[in-house]
């Protein structure tokens, strides 16, 4: 990143390459995932709490081969395959330093190691944080988003019963996850209660959403600026939480019990346009940089 600023302050530059800490890896990035989230870094919406302008590099999640390993990492060697979850960013790279990984088992593609990790994180972490268990009723707002998708499929695989908002022409990509649909543009269609609801949207209902859960206690959003002024949590990520979030995720990704989002692959060199796309919502896919 050039500056905060519109998809063309990104650009493919030289930069030093990072060195990894005593607990940390440098790996070799084969994919790195565009995010949500790094539209709203590179637009400068939320300056503060990621470090953004000049030399910034963006990035979230992505997989690659072990490079380099600190003194102190453990359970890593030179040449494992891994995906990163990157909470101080640093994907669009050739070079990338995690503090946080996960074995990339053979069956699982190096796009979707990619495409995991922050959406896998995220969805463990707040179906953990709403201690929603089995026999009770999630409302999954953005059911049908990257991390929505991941919280439905993890919650259903846990015997909770989903209640997916999403767009009308979702309705079967949840149904096929086991949940049941609902139209996001009004959730008032639901008659009856929920136990807990995530917010995945950012953009929902919120209000109608917390009157469905009876009150604010079990509701909490990953990004609604709104969330807190109505009482709801907004979550964040807990270091301790983030291996084992990283490794029920990819587990069940290898086991076959989650499908992710369709994909688009494009050049490390392409970021600037996808960025736009994405913005515009000419493309609804989760995108991959191929380094
Ligand atoms: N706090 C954290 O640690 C954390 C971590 C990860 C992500 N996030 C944030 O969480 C949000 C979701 O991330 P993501 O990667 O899953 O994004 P995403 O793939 O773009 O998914 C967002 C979903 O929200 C849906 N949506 C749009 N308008 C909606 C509405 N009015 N009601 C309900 N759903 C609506 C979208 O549906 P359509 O496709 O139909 O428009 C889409 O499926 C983003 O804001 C991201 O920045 C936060």
């Amino acid at each position: 990143m050039d500056d905060y600023g519109p998809p063309s302050v990104l650009r493919l530059a030289e930069t030093d390459v990072p060195t990894p800490g005593a607990e940390q890896i440098r790996v070799t990035v084969r994919y790195a995932a565009v995010g949500p989230t790094d539209l709203a870094i590179r637009a400068g919406h939320l300056k503060g709490v990621f470090p953004g302008g000049p030399g910034t590099v963006l990035g979230f999640e992505a997989a690659g081969v072990v490079e380099s390993v600190g003194h102190s990492a453990q359970d890593v060697a030179v040449g494992d395959e891994v995906a990163v979850f990157l909470p101080r960013l640093g994907g669009y790279a050739a070079l990338a330093v995690a503090d946080f990984w996960v074995p990339k088992p053979a069956s699982v593609s190096w796009a979707d190691a990619a495409a995991l990790p922050a959406s896998g994180e995220a969805a463990v972490r707040v179906l953990d944080q709403l201690a929603v268990s089995a026999g009770e009723t999630l409302l999954v707002l953005g059911a049908a988003g990257s991390v929505g998708r991941v919280a439905t499929q993890v919650a259903v695989a846990r015997g909770v019963r989903v209640i997916a908002a999403v767009r009308p022409s979702d309705f079967d990509v949840v149904r096929g996850f086991g949940a049941t649909p609902i139209d996001y543009h009004d959730l008032s269609v639901f008659s009856g209660e929920v136990d807990a609801v995530l917010d995945a949207s950012g953009r929902s209902d919120l209000p109608a959403a917390i009157a469905l859960a009876g009150g604010t206690d079990r509701v909490i959003t990953l990004s609604d600026p709104r969330g807190p002024g109505l009482g709801v949590k907004l979550s964040d990520v807990v270091p301790d939480g983030v291996v084992p979030a990283l490794r029920e995720a990819m587990g069940r990704l290898a086991s076959g019990e989650l499908s992710l989002q369709s994909q688009v692959v494009v050049p490390l060199a392409e970021a600037a346009d996808v960025h736009d796309k994405l913005a515009s919502g000419s493309l609804r896919a989760k995108a991959l940089l191929e380094i």
